[in-house]
């Protein structure tokens, strides 16, 4: 079975054709990267308005790529979380195509996409596994116990992890988006000049709190001479903050859950520090640790292919109506 699958959650416009014998046949992601640059952050009108300039000519492109349109089986499009102006234009062209193709058509929920990403990869993990889901707009620890099968096991209180990487890295001057950049900055860093707090590490639970780490960046950066090396050492502890304070739940939540696997996907999952520690934690703990490569992990189509063939072959069926959700909770997916 072949599906078609689109992503336009936020600020990358990517479409994907999944192949179930033979994997990912065809891949595009065109990030809006440099659109939003000069703005600091993604501008949603400017999202859309883009999505929409770019997504028929890709889906021609990646469609020619597979094979043409009668290899395929069944369309999937990202449906929420997101913004939604932005979310509307994959929806309304992934279910405008299913109806014109006479095709099945399933929604995604976008981080089920990230959840089940690794699932790609030659060596994938298998159910019942820990994810650590950590994007933009995400925080959470989840045992995956099936598809649909999702246990919200610890939260953000506040801000999400990446959204702690991007406005730290606004702080300390570095260009949108924030996390690829801070995480180059820390390389010529020192981690141990300055302190920074591990949040909510001192008490039981698995939830997380990272606005105040956010704070203590700033407060540091006052006092100090704001030079070149400060920053870099700014940046290096805070990563190693954020990175040990996942590490200390990842840990608690092996031991809490008898899990033996551990999935690293969204995003913060491209950070290398973060997948270096992490194999570190698993390493001790007996268990094992996967995430998907590079272009999986940060926003694409391959992973909303995969979600939609897994629901479409499961008899799932979405009607023909355009619904997209900006706030759509993962836990209400069972
Ligand atoms: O999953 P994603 O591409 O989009 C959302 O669904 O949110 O995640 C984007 C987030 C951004 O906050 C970005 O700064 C962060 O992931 N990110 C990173 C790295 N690459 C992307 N954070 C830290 N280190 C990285 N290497
Ligand atoms: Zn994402």
């Amino acid at each position: 079975m072949r599906v078609l699958g689109i992503e336009t959650s936020c600020d990358e416009t990517s479409v994907a054709v999944y192949d179930s014998e033979t994997g990912i046949v065809a891949h595009e992601i065109y990030s809006q990267q440099t659109l939003h640059a000069a703005y600091g952050g993604v501008v949603p009108e400017l999202a859309s308005r883009d999505h929409i300039r770019k997504l028929l000519p890709m889906v021609r492109g990646v469609v020619r790529e597979a094979g043409g349109r009668e290899s395929l089986q069944g369309v999937a499009y990202t449906a929420g979380p997101g913004l939604i102006g932005a979310l509307l234009v994959g929806v309304a062209v992934g279910r405008s195509l299913a109806w014109a193709w006479g095709l099945p058509a399933v929604a995604i929920h976008h981080m089920e996409g990230h959840l089940l990403a690794p699932m790609l990869e030659p060596v994938p993990p298998a159910f019942p596994f820990l994810a650590l889901l950590v994007s933009g707009g995400h925080t959470l620890l989840v045992r995956v116990g099936g598809l649909g099968d999702y246990d919200i096991l610890g939260d953000t209180l506040d801000d999400a992890v990446g959204e702690a990487f991007d406005k730290t890295a606004k702080a300390l001057g570095l260009p949108y988006p924030g996390g690829p950049a801070l995480e180059a900055l820390a390389r010529g860093g020192d981690p141990a000049r300055f302190t920074f707090p591990r949040p909510m590490t001192d008490r039981p639970g698995l939830d997380f709190s990272f606005s105040g780490l956010k704070t203590h960046v700033l407060q540091t950066l006052c006092r100090s001479d704001a030079s070149p090396q400060a920053r870099a050492d700014i940046a290096a502890g805070f990563q190693q903050a954020v990175v040990e304070t996942l590490a200390i739940k990842c840990r608690r939540a092996l031991r809490e859950t008898g899990l033996r696997q551990l999935v690293i996907a969204g995003g913060v999952g491209a950070n290398q520090a973060l997948r270096e520690k992490l194999q570190a934690v698993v390493d001790e703990e007996g268990a094992a640790l996967f995430y998907p490569r590079l272009e999986y992990c940060t926003d694409n189509a391959a992973m909303i292919a995969y979600a939609g063939w897994l629901r479409l072959a499961r008899g799932e069926r979405c009607p023909a109506s355009f619904n997209a959700r900006a706030r759509w909770s993962l836990a209400s997916l069972r």
